[in-house]
């Protein structure tokens, strides 16, 4: 976590609204294997990272609220009674849709003041929507006593981005952040939203992460028409979710579905079962294996769910090259975002310096390469 960040939250805050704020954490999340399994009632893998949103809160006696998005200089003042979305794409969405999803609890808040600012770029696949979302529940719980559970907020913050934002997302982003136990990732079952640690100590190999900086514009409807699909295969086979079939059930209504989508939904078997096949490696000890799921998990992702991109593709081809990279695919929803990559440690500097060159020739633009730390989920900083 930054320390940087929390400074310039604190500052703002204290230099305009002239109180002491209460100050949040709220990390993104990287996701080992699992990808669009979540909204299927499946399994997934992400961890918490350290890094995401700080934000600066407090009750405010103005007669209004007001939000400032520090990283785009931005400032909205708002009336809780009056809560509409905003134009579509606009930061405010992701606060006013907390406050609003709280309030159709029969909830009562009262104006509030919050600042925020985040290190993960918009669009990279690490969840900086969850972040914020998270950052902002879990300060007006904490400002006005709401005794909501961590349960509880994740499902605001979750509700937020479906009414407010317009995406359809599952479950994990929001879990991950808010949820992230340090050096772990969190084997989660989607259904019951339970999980499990690992402990994630790779010994001689570790995780990267390679941001295509393409970002992942236009992607909302593209994301909820993978949803639907899901959805309407589950229905025909007559199930809850998909989470609940298999590839023999699948094949029985191969005629009833466009190939596009019977792909779509094998895709989400297989990786169901990639994810518990990946929980086992790692207890086993067995990287290799590992390694061997993420890149089947990124052809699939690219084959069958199509969500990849050709900067994407481009980057996992590159980490194929290196035999020192064991596993490598695309993260998050995708269209754009990173690629995480399981990699010798004594190989991961030199790996990015030729992917980064590689990229740079082929595309003619900068890829970004983070090495992240697993972390704890969404807290208060003292
Ligand atoms: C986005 C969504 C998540 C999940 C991933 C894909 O990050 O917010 O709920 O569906 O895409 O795994």
């Amino acid at each position: 976590m930054s320390t940087l960040l929390i400074k310039d939250v604190k500052n703002t805050f204290t230099k305009t609204f002239k109180t002491d704020p209460l100050l949040i954490f709220s990390p993104g999340r990287i996701n080992i294997i699992g990808e669009h399994t979540d909204y299927n009632d499946g399994f997934v893998f992400p961890a918490a990272v350290d890094k995401g949103i700080a934000a600066a809160i407090q009750k405010s006696d103005s007669g209004y609220s007001t939000a400032i998005a520090l990283d785009l200089n931005s400032t909205v003042d708002f009336e809780l009674d009056k809560l509409k979305p905003s134009k579509e794409g606009s930061w405010e969405n992701y606060v006013f849709g907390v406050v609003a999803e709280i309030q159709n609890r029969n909830i009562v808040i009262g104006d509030f003041n919050i600042v925020f600012k985040g290190d993960i770029p918009s669009g990279a696949g690490m969840s900086s929507s969850a972040a914020l979302e998270n950052s902002v529940v879990y300060g007006l719980n904490e400002v006005f006593d709401l005794g909501l559970s961590k349960h509880d907020m994740i499902l605001i913050s979750q509700k937020a981005e479906h009414n407010y934002v317009g995406v359809k997302c599952g479950i994990m982003d929001q879990y991950a952040s808010m949820f992230g136990v340090k050096n772990n990732a969190l084997h989660l079952d989607c259904r019951t939203v339970e999980s499990k640690p690992y402990e994630i100590n790779f010994k001689d190999h570790q995780l990267i992460l390679i941001n295509t900086n393409v970002k992942h514009s236009l992607s909302d409807s593209a994301y909820n028409d993978r949803r639907s699909a899901c959805e309407n295969i589950s229905e025909l086979l007559g199930i809850k979710a998909l989470r609940d079939a298999t590839e023999s059930d699948l094949e029985k209504i191969i005629d009833k579905v466009t190939p596009s989508n019977y792909q779509k939904a094998l895709y989400v078997i297989q990786e169901n079962e990639r994810t518990l096949k990946a929980a086992k490696a790692i207890e086993n000890g067995d990287l290799e294996k590992l390694g061997r799921l993420i890149y089947q998990s990124h052809a699939g992702l690219s084959d069958q769910f199509k969500v990849s991109c050709d900067e994407l593709d481009f980057l996992v081809a590159q980490a194929k090259k290196n035999k020192l990279v064991l596993g490598a695919r695309m993260m998050g929803g995708g269209f754009g975002g990173c690629t995480i990559n399981l990699i010798a440690k004594n190989e991961a500097k030199n790996f990015a310096d030729i992917a980064s060159k590689a990229y740079k020739k082929k595309f003619n633009k900068e890829c970004s390469v983070y090495f992240i730390e697993l972390s704890d989920g969404t807290h208060i900083v003292n």
